[in-house]
């Protein structure tokens, strides 16, 4: 056990580190300030953190952290060197064991990077803990208990939010505005509404000096100096609290969205637990002028809201109920004509049979009538040419007579004429 435990808060503001046994031994501005090339290390921490923004073309101070995640690697590394060999000295026999915590939002590369960098500065082992956890540990959060604890932890590049319960966090995000968003902010507010340049240094002065979340009662004042963008000179410029809190506006709407995020997916006994108990904020924007008001109104809104949509929702559902209720009867209303008119289409395909079988039947009928009546035409015709046939049989005799007739009177006639020719010579 001669190798030391230490655990570092690799911020992108700020670097703690803790010793076990020691407490915290180093708390600096995670600043670095390198040669022109970048490739030498001149300056890390808080005498770096003074050239930032100050410095001659030859050495450049910067931050390589950034939004919460290494931004540049080889910085990052130097600087881990330097921070574990102020704790441990140069000489060091026994390599430390290193815990690092990094945001719950960071990638698995991203993850590897801060290992590498921890192994390469001298780490015997590196491990890695998300920094709510951290957080939580931090505040003496019953985190271990079965109960849902919340926390917010607003730091320079990220605000991370996670709800944690038995060790272990069950919903977690992690959001890359943080306390340099802010100051970034009021330079542009500054820059904007009164023509005036400032750095960074500057602006995070005037947040921490005169910044609040809501307006103040007695508004706070702070001359600032910059340079005048239009005569390019040095000015001073009064501003107040409340145009620091309008100019910080959306950046605290960002992080209340952050928040809303969480509780949407925190499981409801948790969400309970987080009611009655609230929200710990920690980090350097925690310390913010009524940010804990802020937060605590704008959350209350939020489940105020929230019930309201509920309200809303429940009642949508009854209404879809409803009308699901009265979807289901009339599809039955509409099945059941659809079966009636089904069975009406084939008593109808059945009739139309039956009347064309009747039909059928009839023709064949008068066929048959027609059959017969032609038979009886033909019966007729038999009959008639019968008749006539027996008329001409019976003309037949009456034919003779009249020709013995008519021999007969000729056979007068000549008689008549003989008789005639006979008396014509006795009258002589
Ligand atoms: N009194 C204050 N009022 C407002 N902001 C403050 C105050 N003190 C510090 N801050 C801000 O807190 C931020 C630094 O917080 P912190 O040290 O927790 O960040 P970090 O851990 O380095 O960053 P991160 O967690 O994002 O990596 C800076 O933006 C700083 O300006
Ligand atoms: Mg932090």
């Amino acid at each position: 056990m001669l190798s030391k435990k230490i655990g570092i808060d690799l911020g992108t503001s700020t670097v703690l580190v803790y010793v076990k046994g020691e407490g915290i031994v180093l708390n600096e501005p995670s600043v670095v300030a390198v040669n022109e090339k970048g490739d030498r290390i001149l300056a890390v921490g808080k005498e770096a953190s003074e050239m930032l923004g100050r410095t001659p073309g030859n050495i450049q101070a910067i931050r390589p952290m950034r939004d919460g995640v290494i931004a540049d690697f080889v910085v990052t590394e130097g600087m881990l060197h330097h921070f574990i060999s102020k704790v441990c000295g140069r000489q060091r026999i026994f390599k430390p064991d290193i815990m690092i915590c990094v945001p719950s939002g960071v990638t698995g590369v991203e993850r590897r990077a801060v290992v590498e960098a921890a192994v390469q500065a001298g780490a015997k082992t590196a491990y890695l803990i998300d920094e709510p956890l951290a957080a939580a540990i931090g505040a003496n959060m019953p985190i271990s208990t079965p109960s849902g604890n919340a926390i917010c932890d607003i730091g320079g590049g990220t605000s991370e939010i996670a709800v944690i319960s038995l060790g272990g966090m069950v919903v977690s995000n992690s959001i890359r505005t943080g306390g340099n968003k802010f100051d970034d902010a009021i330079a542009n507010h500054v820059k904007k509404r009164h023509n005036l340049m400032i750095g960074d240094r500057t602006a995070e002065e005037i947040k921490i000096a005169i910044g609040s979340a809501m307006p103040l009662h007695e508004e706070l004042t702070m001359s600032v100096r910059g340079r005048d963008m239009v005569a390019g000179l040095p000015k001073n410029q009064v501003i107040t609290s409340t145009e620091i809190t309008e100019a910080i506006q959306d950046q605290l709407e960002t992080i209340i969205q952050g928040i809303r995020v969480v509780l949407e997916e925190t499981p409801p006994e948790l969400s309970a637990d987080i009611y009655d108990k609230g929200i710990v904020l920690s980090g350097g924007g925690a310390k913010l002028r009524n940010i804990d008001r802020y937060l605590t109104i704008q959350s209350q809104r939020y489940q105020d809201e929230r019930a309201l949509v509920d309200l809303t929702v429940s009642e949508l559902q009854r209404d879809l109920q409803r009308v699901e209720d009265q979807t289901r009867i009339a599809q039955q209303d509409a099945n059941n004509a659809r079966q009636g008119a089904q069975q009406a289409r084939s008593a109808a395909q059945q009739a139309q049979i039956q009347a064309r079988q009747a039909q059928n039947q009839a023709q064949q009928a008068q066929g048959q009538a027609q059959q017969a009546q032609n038979q009886l035409q033909l019966a007729h015709g038999q009959a008639q040419q019968a008749q006539n046939e027996a008329q001409q049989a019976n003309q037949r005799p009456h034919g003779a007579q009249d020709r013995a007739d008519e021999a007969n009177q000729q056979a007068q006639q000549a008689e008549d004429q003989a008789q005639q020719a006979h008396n014509l010579p006795g009258t002589n």
